[in-house]
């Protein structure tokens, strides 16, 4: 593949290269009564205004020029035909068949996928509802009140996000709780809010091999075993997710407490999966299928809309204009939307774990930046922290700011000033507040550049009726496919993750060198060594 930067198309991008400041989007507004409605673009239920961006046509048209010299829409079908883009672990990249209806003619390597969804659908949905109704009955005799999701990564950032997302569609007698952390206080403090014979453990992990999951089920697995004085509990209380059934079985969760899912999905990509299965227990198997009949929608836009109104594709597009041309290396998401709070933490992991790399597809180093760093708050919380820096700081941050029409809660009238806030926010940034404008107020001359609004500062406005479990997946798919194809243009595999295991295998050698207690010989830098031997020393003293 040839890389994006050494084609004519990137070389007549380049020729638009300005820097934010010479972008005038006030002058932009005032020149064109349609540039809102022109730049305004609907993907299912939602309305995303790019207005507020520092593009104008020319800059548009050049990145779509960029996005057609990548074979964009080649790749898109290479997508969704299954076929093995995941080069580098040999897989292909299926997520888009777990939101399939069951005549969808999705394949891996010729065979038909979608059958197997459906049937793994519907054990959750069984599975779901015996939990749900008080059928499913713990060891004791007691129903299920609790659900534990011990996952981490993939098998967590999802369920967990959309468990809060999906707070107004949960059911009332059931509370989810989520253990990542190998740190024990995660697992600890989560034990200590719930009872032994009224509590699932949903064991998710795609691999069934990662270290935090494993050391958090056995613990959890000891912990009930306490508590309940029979191994046998533990096919009433333990469930797993994952890929991997003779790990399961090794575990001692039977193949009959299991619900599976395949190579072919990504752990960011897998919330959709049955790694979704403690979502689905707590908001019902209808919900569920209503959030999965989001994340189509956006799936079919992305397929078929042609890419000058395609909005993962115009998000993407958006994206590699300021991390490439304008050299802006992180892009905010702000959700004015108090449930959407672990949506940013969700889409670090979605974005810097596919796009955070710097080989590309055949090897060779990228020549250009890849993914930018992802960050963001609820607003309007970040306003009263980091949104100085946003407005008047040195650098600049573009933002995605996705609110809701109607609230899933009524409070007074808070629902249309968090709406408010959103929108002020966006012109505010947008258009800052000139000289002039400052001194018209009399203010104190002194105080005039310290008032004063550059703008400029580019934000997209995402909209969509209510938060709902179908307004939720169609946010994800957006996103997911914003990834993608900004990986498709940088020429990278988006869908593998070998920059987190250096860090793990070092981690399992350190972790033997703190404990072992014939203490061996140290071969790390001074600094490490160092840190190993004040930690056992530490130990030692404290007996
Ligand atoms: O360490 C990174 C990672 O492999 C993620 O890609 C994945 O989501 C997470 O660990 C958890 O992996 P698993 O689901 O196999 O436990």
């Amino acid at each position: 593949m040839t890389p994006i930067e050494t084609t004519p198309e990137w070389s007549h991008l380049e020729s638009l290269r300005i820097t934010h400041g010479e972008f005038d989007l006030r002058g932009a507004f005032a020149s064109d009564s349609t540039r809102a409605s022109r730049l305004t673009f609907e993907a299912g239920d939602l309305t995303v205004d790019l207005s507020k961006h520092l593009i104008d046509d020319d800059i548009l048209s050049a990145l779509l020029e960029v996005a057609r010299a990548a074979d964009l829409k080649q790749r898109i079908e290479a997508l969704f035909s299954g076929e093995r883009i995941n080069t580098t672990e040999e897989r292909s990249v299926m997520h888009m068949a777990l939101r399939s209806e069951p005549g969808d003619g999705y394949t891996v390597d010729g065979e038909p996928v979608v059958p197997k969804v459906h049937e793994v659908l519907d054990r959750m949905s069984g599975f779901a509802r015996r939990i749900r109704s008080g059928e499913w009955k713990g060891f004791t005799g007691s129903r299920i009140r609790h659900v534990v999701n011990i996952g981490i990564g993939g098998s967590d950032l999802g369920p967990a996000m959309a468990y809060r997302a999906l707070r107004s569609y949960t059911h009332p007698q059931i509370g989810v709780q989520f253990v990542s952390n190998i740190d024990p206080a995660d697992l600890a403090s989560t034990l200590a809010r719930v009872e032994a014979e009224s509590t699932l453990f949903i064991v998710s992990s795609k691999s069934f091999t990662t270290l935090e999951t494993l050391a958090n089920a056995k613990a959890a697995r000891a912990w009930l075993v306490d508590r309940l004085g029979d191994d046998a509990a533990v096919a009433r209380h333990f469930v797993a997710v994952s890929t991997n059934t003779d790990e399961v079985e090794a575990f001692g969760i039977e193949t009959d407490n299991m619900f599976e899912f395949w190579d072919w999905v990504g752990g960011r990509y897998s919330m959709d999966s049955a790694i979704g299965l403690s979502l689905m227990v707590a908001i019902g198997p209808e919900s569920f299928r209503e959030m999965l009949a989001g994340f189509r929608k956006i799936d079919d836009h992305f397929r078929h809309r042609p890419l000058e109104d395609n909005v993962p594709v115009l998000l993407a597009l958006i994206g590699i204009w300021y991390r490439n041309l304008l050299g802006l290396s992180t892009y905010a998401v702000l959700p004015y939307s108090n449930d959407l709070d672990r949506f940013p933490a969700y889409l670090q992991q979605l974005d810097m774990e596919s796009n955070g790399k710097r080989t590309r597809l055949d090897g060779t180093l990228a020549g250009i930046d890849t993914g930018p760093i992802i960050w963001g708050e609820p607003g309007t919380n970040g306003q009263h922290a980091f949104f100085q820096l946003l407005h008047q700081g040195t650098t600049v941050v573009p933002a995605d700011l996705i609110g809701f029409i109607e609230p899933n809660d009524e409070i007074a009238n808070q629902h249309d000033m968090l709406f408010g806030n959103m929108l002020a926010q966006a012109e505010a940034l947008g258009f800052g507040k000139s000289r002039e404008e400052v001194q018209a107020e009399d203010v104190e001359e002194r105080l005039v550049p310290h008032r004063t609004f550059p703008g400029n500062r580019p934000t997209s406005l995402i909209v969509a009726p209510r938060l709902t479990p179908s307004v939720l997946g169609q946010l994800i798919a957006l996103y997911e496919h914003k990834v993608f194809t900004q990986g498709s243009i940088w020429g990278i595999n988006s869908f593998d993750q070998w920059g987190v295991e250096l860090g793990k295998v070092l981690a399992t050698r350190v972790i033997g060198e703190l404990t072992d207690g014939n203490e061996p010989d140290l071969e790390h830098d001074s600094s490490t060594n160092a840190q190993i031997r004040r930690y056992r020393e530490a130990k030692r003293t404290a007996g």
